[in-house]
């Protein structure tokens, strides 16, 4: 058979067709399909049953500490942490600072410090953020570098000596002497109650003296018995700001002794506590200028979000008031601490 030139190549490319669509399909080259991809496991939330806190408290000199403990205890049972590390360094700074570094070798979760005084903390703070532990200042103020610490909680002290200042200004309009029984000497409590007072009192009033009672009953006793022997109550001054109530009582004690009546003396003291109120009720304190110790549930809350790295306020400060006598009765029953 002859096939024509023009036929020809048109037969090969037929031909050529049938063999390529009668191969075999050739093997799969691609990769296997990838697993599903999943979201990153979200870490974990840490709740307060996670939580070991250290309070290395200060010690226990006066009503508004035993609240302030109290606070804490409750606050840390009603949350059910793991474990509340307390201690109670009786007013001296150095078993504050053992109390921390045994906090820092437990490695707990948190520290909350209440430091006796406002110096000195620069080097155990550092351990505690060498060592990732965040510490919450509580209640009176320290000079240490912001840096050193995650946060402040507690009152403005300064507000507070303003706050006496004023009610002296007022009941004493004319001017004269008052003396000043102050807190432990060098504590952020009392450094900023004395500082607050000379911002705000008239200057027609003068500060004849001053002496501490490191915030004790007991010390304020002999103060206020030394300033009786030299001053005459009424003639060389006419009031006393008093830095805490418990003070305040010791005073009362030593005034009645000498034959002071409530009311002789302009009597302005900071806590309000129920003595406080008492001492209103009985005529001796023209006002108390609060300084509430019931910290437990902030700290705490402010605890637990540093353990989950969430933001916190680096001051948070109190909200207070000035109580008076003329409610003083009311209030009395209704006092928690
Ligand atoms: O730091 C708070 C002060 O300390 C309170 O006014 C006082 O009562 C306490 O001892």
């Amino acid at each position: 058979m002859k096939i024509s030139r023009v036929l020809l190549p048109v037969l090969v490319i037929a031909a050529l067709f049938v063999i390529v669509s009668c191969a075999p399909a050739p093997a799969p080259t691609s990769a296997p399909a990838a697993a599903p991809t999943q979201p990153p496991a979200a870490a974990a939330q840490k709740t307060y049953k996670d939580m070991t806190l250290c309070y290395p408290q200060l010690g226990a000199e006066s009503d508004w500490r035993t609240a302030n403990t109290a606070s804490f205890k409750e606050t840390a049972q009603t949350l059910g942490i793991k474990q509340l590390v307390f201690s109670d360094a009786q007013q001296k700074q150095e078993n504050q600072i053992s109390a921390v570094r045994a906090c820092i070798q437990q490695k707990v979760d948190v520290i909350a410090l209440p430091p006796v005084v406002e110096d000195g903390w620069d080097a155990v703070l550092t351990e505690a953020k060498n060592a990732k532990i965040p510490v919450i200042i509580v209640d009176r103020s320290v000079s240490a570098p912001k840096t050193l610490y995650a946060s402040h909680i507690g009152s403005d002290m300064v507000l507070e000596g303003e706050r006496a200042a004023a009610e002296f200004n007022k009941m004493m309009p004319n001017g004269g002497a008052v003396l000043e029984l102050s807190g432990t000497t060098g504590s952020g409590a009392a450094v900023g109650r004395a500082k607050g007072f000379r911002n705000k009192l008239n200057p027609n009033i003068k500060i004849l003296d001053s002496q501490t009672g490191n915030f004790t009953r007991a010390e304020a006793v002999p103060v206020m018995q030394a300033f009786l022997k030299k001053y005459k109550a009424g003639t060389d001054f006419q009031g006393i700001f008093i830095h805490n109530d418990d003070m305040g009582i010791g005073a009362i004690e030593a005034l009645k002794a000498a034959g002071v009546k409530p009311g002789d003396l302009k009597i302005v003291s900071v806590d309000g506590t129920r003595g406080g109120f008492q001492a209103m009720v009985d005529g001796w304190f023209q006002a108390d200028v609060e300084c509430n110790p019931l910290l437990g549930p902030q700290v705490f809350e402010m605890a637990l979000k540093l353990m989950n790295g969430q933001t916190i306020d680096p001051e948070v400060l109190t909200n207070e008031t000035v109580y008076y006598p003329d409610k003083a009765k009311e209030l009395l029953p209704t006092r928690k601490y």
